[in-house]
Order: structure tokens, then sequence, then C-alpha cells
């Protein structure tokens, strides 16, 4: 077993960034991921980093743009924390060595990005998630924090008192992918939950095939709540073949969106007759499929993104990745002719549940960046406003983790007796196949309140599964059932849903869970066995789908991203409040939390969000 006083689990942008402020706070902090720190996800951002720098700017105007831009659904202290903090940490990034674009007075570059009210997207060309990483992980090095790099963690050591309120997470439960091994890691002080997002929950997305939920899902099995799951963002401009990012940099460099017709259809139709293709994502999003389904899409499938009037030396100069991306992965040259882009999966603004300190309602265990959700985003991400939330945030979650005081939150967490249940006719019930009755934490039944006890049960029961995966020698392949799933997720719960398919999903969700218990993986070595994992990660994805999948049934209204054909109004006098869902006692349950408005000196009245 190892021991360290904070235990971070992922090591993107927002692991680097809390393994960072623990350690600072005098921490003995540990990274255990299962990837290399710099092959994280957070290296496939591309756009840049908003943060109101310049004069004309300021942190209110971030605020009110990133609230509008959640369709009203961001709860005012972790917006406003947000767009207050941003700079202080934009500015320390560059401290550390970031090779931030520049003028040619020396100062940092902005970009417009969509949804901005002013050129507020710092950015390294358009690789700056890449270049946050190595900047970050230098400072990880630099500080001597023990890294445990493709150790993948596969369960919390949570107590289970029956309130998952009462629980705590003394460690966790990692397999080491070189070696084969399980083994406990124990935090004295705090576990902080870097994963990323479950963007391979879907067919076509931005995500790497390492972005599985793994956190969501570890999470939401021993107790905590997930948030506004039903919240996904769509990018508009994804690589038809491959999912690949062709980033909003490009939109906000002036770079144009045109039907099959040549006609620049966001002012053409009248989508954004302001903003244009600088709308937010989602409205550019639906844009786009709204011109394929109604025949003027290219090929019936995307439309067309042209940079060439930017010309070569701009392009080069702050898009160069691009014109690669798209020669590599399209066989196409930007500089030439225009890039085919349609809309994929790109980002969950759902995630844990957890307070502005990065603290869930179990004691113990915090949650940062995409896996999270605090929360700034709402119904909608602006572009941009990633970065930001991981080095915003992910500071504030290892620092609290580490002892630090941040003050009392006002984001309140946990299931309490004064929310609101939800009384849909649901057509399954949720969460019951597919999870083992081997005493998780979650089910309430174990009784284990101590940490030993906890951590012990943990390495245990990962031993026990992972024996009988690699024993069993017939049944059902897990990449069957993960097609499965991310077909249905695509076709049923994408940009365009209906009740209809939500339904339809969550029936296909229910199969995948039940196919799963007859999972066997066919090599059957200990070393460095993907197929292990990537059915360990399958699991993950089916809980954290059906999440998703619930959600989007459950709110019936079209608010941000969740776009619902029979209920074509943002229904503020019911829907300003939070969708939960938690595992609890065997059996998940769906209750909400009002969204909250009032920020320190103002409230956000919710208007027209227009563009
Ligand atoms: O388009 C992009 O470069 C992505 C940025 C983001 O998701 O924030």
């Amino acid at each position: 077993m190892y021991e360290h006083d904070v235990i971070v689990v992922g090591a993107g942008g927002a692991g680097l960034r809390a393994a960072v402020a623990a350690h600072e706070a005098g921490a003995d902090v540990a990274m255990v991921t299962k990837l290399h720190p710099v092959r994280s996800h957070t290296g496939a951002a591309e756009g840049g980093i908003n943060a109101a720098l310049r004069e004309g700017d300021d942190w209110e105007l971030h605020a009110y743009d990133t609230m509008k831009g959640s369709d009203y659904l961001g709860d005012a202290p972790a917006v406003e924390t947000l767009a207050q903090d941003a700079p202080e940490e934009t500015i320390n990034l560059e401290h550390w060595g970031m090779p931030f674009s520049r003028e040619d007075d020396g100062t940092v570059s902005q970009r417009p990005f969509g949804g901005l009210s002013f050129p507020r997207t710092t950015y390294a060309g358009a690789e700056t998630g890449h270049h946050l990483l190595h900047t970050m992980y230098e400072q990880v090095v630099k500080r001597g924090i023990e890294v445990y790099d493709e150790w993948f963690v596969t369960r919390l050591a949570v107590t289970d008192e029956p309130d998952p309120n009462d629980r705590t997470c003394h460690g966790v439960v990692a397999y080491d992918v070189q070696t084969g091994k399980i083994e406990g890691f124990k935090a004295r002080k705090g576990v902080v939950l870097a994963t990323g997002g479950p963007g391979q929950a879907f067919d076509h997305t931005t995500n790497a095939v390492s972005c599985t939920g793994d956190g969501q899902a570890m999470a939401y099995r021993a107790g905590a709540p997930l948030e506004d799951m039903e919240f996904i963002q769509f990018h508009p401009t994804s690589l038809p073949s491959t999912g690949v990012l062709i980033s909003e940099g490009v939109r906000g460099e002036g770079g144009i969106l045109y039907n099959d017709e040549g006609e620049r259809f966001m002012f053409e139709y009248g989508y954004a007759n302001n903003s244009g293709e600088l709308a937010s994502r989602d409205v550019v999003a639906r844009a786009e499929l709204t011109e394929v389904n109604e025949g003027r899409g290219v090929n019936d499938e995307y439309v067309h993104l042209d940079m060439r009037h930017l010309g070569e030396e701009r392009i080069m100069d702050r898009l160069e990745n691009i014109l690669h991306l798209a020669e590599d992965f399209e066989g196409v040259d930007g500089l030439v002719e225009p890039m085919p882009v349609k809309p994929g999966q790109h980002y969950a603004m759902g995630g844990i549940e957890t307070d502005e300190n990065g603290a869930t309602c179990i004691d113990g265990l915090y949650a940062a960046g995409e896996c999270a959700c605090v929360s700034v985003h709402g119904g909608n991400r602006l572009g941009g406003n990633a970065l930001p939330e991981l080095i915003v945030f992910g500071k504030r979650a290892g620092y609290h983790a580490a002892g630090g005081d941040l003050g009392e939150a006002e984001i309140e967490t946990g299931y309490a007796d004064d929310v609101e249940d939800d009384d849909t006719d649901l057509p399954i019930t949720p969460g019951e196949a597919g999870i083992e009755p081997e005493g998780v934490a979650a089910d309430g039944s174990g009784q284990v309140t101590d940490a030993a006890g906890s951590l012990e049960r943990a390495v245990e029961a990962e031993r026990e599964r992972v024996d009988h995966l690699l024993e069993k020698d017939d049944g059902v392949q897990h990449s069957e059932i993960r097609s499965k799933l991310q077909q249905a997720m695509t076709d049923y719960v994408n940009v365009f849903r209906t009740e209809e398919g939500v339904k339809k999903a969550l029936k296909i969700i229910r199969e995948c869970r039940q196919e799963y218990q007859d999972v066997y993986v066919a090599d059957p070595s200990r070393t460095f066995n993907t197929d292990l994992q990537h059915t360990i990660e399958t699991r993950n994805l089916i809980d954290v789908a059906e999440t998703i999948a619930l959600g989007a049934l459950v709110r019936d209204e079209f608010r941000g991203a969740h776009w619902r054909k029979e209920h074509q109004e943002r229904k503020d006098d019911e829907w300003l409040k939070h969708t939960l869902i938690s595992w609890d006692r065997g059996k998940p349950s769906v209750w909400y939390r009002p969204v909250i408005l009032e920020g320190e000196e103002k409230t956000y009245e919710p208007k027209v969000r227009s563009y």
C-alpha cells in the first residue's frame, strides 16, 4: 500500500494544478494517472484561455458572458470566482513559462471566441492545451511531486454510512498497467478527482480514447451526485471522418462557415444575426445540422469552414496546427480549399457535484475540471472557459484538500431533505443491473466506517473483479457493448433530442448493462493489457451514459445545449434548477437543487439569449 496526504487522480490541467496547489500548501502529494501527464487530453485543447486582462474588459463582463452562455444555469458564486481568478492564474502561467502568442509589443495576444463580448481568449497558437500541460508538468517535476503514471484508478475507498453526506473517502485503488499489480493508495487528507470527461460515450467525438468518465462513474457509485449530466456540448467544427477538433480559433480569427450552396448560413438564415459564426457553440451546432437536415449540407453530412481569406502569413502564425490536422486527417489543404466540418461531442458541462472549493458531499473527496460540475458552464460552456476552469478550480480543490482555508462555500452539495424529488415516470429502473454485489460503499450494506477497512475492502473487491475478468474464458467482448452504447448515444442523445429517442437510448443502455454482466477479456496477460483496461472503462461509460440519458429525459425544456423536440422553450418558471442523479442505497434517484443567480453584487436575471 502507498500512502500520501493528498492523492490527485488524473494528470491533465486540473490535476496538475491541484497537485501544485496542494504541494504549496505543505502536503505530501502524489498523482495517480492512467496516462503519462503530457499525454492527457488537455493536450488536445486548441483554442485558449479566457481571462479579462486588457483595458476595456473586466471580470464582470466575463462573468456576464459566461452566465448568458450557460443559459442561466451556471451558479453565480462559481461563475464569478472563475472570472475573478482567471487573470491571476493566466499571468501565473505566463510566469511559469507558458509560451503564449504575443503582439508586436510583447503583450499576450487575445482573440475573439464564441459568445464573448470582448476578445478575451489568450492562446498559444492553436496548441494552447499542449503548452499548458508541458508548462504545468514542469512545475510538478520541479517540486518533486510523485507521479504514479500508467496506474489506472478503478475504485474509491469510501466508508458506507447509509447517507452519502456522512461518508469519508480514504483513498483509491489502482491497477498498475505495466505489471498488473492492484494496490491501495491511502490519502491521509483528501482525494482529488481530475479524470476528465466521458466523451467516449459517443461515437463521434473530439475526445481522446482515454476520456471514459472514470472519475464520474467512481464518484457516482460511491454516492456523490452527478449534476446536470444532460448538458453535453457538441463542438461545431470537428472533422467528419475522425472527430478531430478544428479550433474555434479559426472562426475567432475570421473563418467563415458556408453551406453547400455557398451561403454564409449563420446570417443568411438568421441563426445569429449579430455574432454569426461566433455565436455560442450550441447555436452554431444546431444551425449546421439544420442546414444538413434541410438539404443544404455538403454530401448530406457537413458544412465548409473557410479560412483561405486570412492569408498564409496569419494562418501560419496563429493557426498552423489546423493546417496539419486538416491535411493529415482529411487530406484537405486549408490554404487552398475550405475544410469539411460537422458537430462532434466535445465536452460535458455536467459532472460530479462540487462546491466552489472543489469539495463533494463525501468528506475527503474532491473533483475539478471536466469531471466536476461546480457549476460554471450550466447549459452551455463558452469556448475558452474550460482551461481557466481547470487552473482556477484545480488550484482551489488541491489547496482545500491539503487543508487550506478558502472560507465557507456558498454552493451546497449532497442530497438534503428540502430538495425537490423528481416524479417522472421513468421507462426503466435505472442502474440496478451490472453493479456487482460486492459490498461497494454506495449500497450502504457493508457498514465499513474506518479508513483501513474501507481501503482493504476496496482493494480486495478490485482484485476479485480483475481476476474474474481475466479468468472467464468466454462471453461478450466489451468492444461490442461499447460500440452499441456509443451508437445509441449518437443516434438518440445528440444535438437534437426527442422523448422517444431518449427512451430508446435508455433501453439500449439497459441492454448494455445486462450484456456487461457476461463480459470477458480475451487477453489473459497481466502486463499492458489494454483489453482489460478498456473493459473496465466500458463499465464506467455505461454508468455515465445512463445518467446523461436520464437527465435528458427528465428535463422537459430547451435550454443551452439541451434541445427537446416536444419542448421548444426555456421554462424559467420550472427549470431554473440543476438535475442531480445520485446512486444511493443501490438505486439511483433524480432530484433538483435551485440554480444560484445571486452574485456578489448583482443578480443575473435570465434574459432571452440571442447572438
Ligand atoms: O475550439 C477550440 O479551440 C476549443 C476550445 C474549448 O473547447 O474551449
